[in-house]
């Protein structure tokens, strides 16, 4: 028994870097089944060369020959193209990754910094204002510019579920929901619903019962009215600030409808550094994709010096998710103490190292 794992480095620096974490994936093999790569294409190159970004062969292969994969990244361009959209996003789809799983954890906090930030973003993958319905008409007030919003109780509930397993699973078991629905009150207002609705489930029988629920609404201009909102809310609900910024640390799992969920990570990002460091899982019930969070970093492509770690990283976070806890251990203490002792770490960390350097260092810990 083999497991078949598919690659899929796309562009720029996603070739440089997926190769890191294919050669960590080998160096674990001894906890994990035999692993099988198998090397697919896709992104805007392959677009370029053949006129389709995502072929149909590397879609049936990850449904029919791969237990998981691993995604570099794109070079999508800004400007409209005819004939090509995201592979990234259209993955999501087909595979129905409804799941956008982005830890972001502060390894070395500097010297009189805040507590170590922990937290991970459930980011709902499949809706919200991302389905894209946008209409242009021109009216009495000249142009005028719609999107439809859907949020369904169906997704709502699954990614809840996604987000109160993950959060049994850690330490603080602290689970906070980011919405907006004293405004949205009907789409944000289903969202959160559906979420706090999760614990009582059938057949959930108290699995959830020590996990703590907060909520977050996720404009900052609720801060401004953070002195009345308590006398509007739920006497059970507890209700935090923007404080992301401010006190990261207080959060454990966040989970979050699309739109949101893709700010608040990035912000996330944000607060430990580099993007070179972030990874994460695209994740349905039955695959699992693994992705940095970076793009393809145009400005440093070939130069041989991308930070491998979000990669490597997301291939841990991918095997952890398959349940291979050891072998997702082992790689991830590698890469905290190459981080810590700080020797080999590439220039986006103020380091001198190479990819190859930073990959040999973590692999010299596992
Ligand atoms: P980017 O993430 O590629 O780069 C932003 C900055 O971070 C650059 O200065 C880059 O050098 C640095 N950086 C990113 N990853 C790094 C790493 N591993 N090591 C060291 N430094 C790193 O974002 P940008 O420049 O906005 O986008 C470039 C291209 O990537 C665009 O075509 C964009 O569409 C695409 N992109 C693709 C994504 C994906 O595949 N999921 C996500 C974000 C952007
Ligand atoms: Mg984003």
């Amino acid at each position: 028994q083999s497991l078949r794992i598919g690659l899929i480095p796309a562009d720029g620096i996603g070739k440089e870097v997926i190769p890191a974490a294919k050669a960590v994936i080998t160096a674990v093999g001894s906890d994990i089944p035999k692993p099988d790569f198998v090397d697919l294409v896709a992104g805007w190159e392959c677009f370029t060369r053949t006129g389709v970004a995502l072929p149909e062969e590397t879609v049936e292969a990850l449904q029919n020959e791969c237990d998981c994969a691993l995604f570099g990244s794109v070079s999508s361009p800004s400007r409209k193209v005819v004939g090509y959209s995201s592979p990234i996003v259209a993955l999501r789809k087909k595979l129905d990754l409804y799941a956008n799983i982005r830890p972001v954890i502060s390894v070395a906090p500097e010297a009189g910094q805040k507590p170590a930030v922990d937290l991970v973003v459930v980011r709902e993958n499949t809706e919200c204002l991302y389905v894209k319905e946008e209409t242009l008409i021109v009216g009495e007030n000249g142009k005028e510019a719609r999107a439809s919003r859907l949020i369904t109780e169906r997704a709502s509930r699954r990614i809840g579920q996604m987000a109160f397993e993950l959060a049994k699973s850690r330490p603080r078991k602290h689970l906070t929901i980011i919405h907006k629905s004293n405004v949205l009150s009907v789409t944000d207002g289903l969202f959160r619903e559906t979420v706090r609705a999760v614990p009582s489930l059938p057949g959930v029988d108290g699995k959830y019962s020590d996990v703590t629920i907060a909520e977050q609404l996720v404009d900052s201009a609720v801060y401004r009215y953070a002195s009345i909102l308590p006398l509007r809310a739920e006497s059970s609900l507890i209700i935090e600030l923007l404080r992301l910024f401010r006190e990261p640390e207080i959060f454990d799992v966040m989970v979050a409808p699309n739109l949101y969920g893709d700010i608040i990570s990035d912000a996330a990002a944000a607060l430990v550094g580099s993007l070179g460091l972030i990874p994460s899982v695209n994740a349905g019930d039955n695959f699992v994709m693994g992705e940095p969070v970076h793009g393809s970093a145009p400005d440093i492509e070939g130069k041989g010096i991308a930070n491998p770690i979000a990669s490597i990283r997301s291939a841990a976070l991918m095997l952890r998710r398959l349940d291979y806890t050891k072998a997702a251990d082992r790689i991830d203490k590698a890469v905290d103490q190459v981080i810590r002792e700080g020797r080999f770490l590439t220039p986006d960390l103020k380091g001198k190292s190479t990819t190859s350097e930073v990959l040999e260092a973590v692999l010299s810990k596992i």
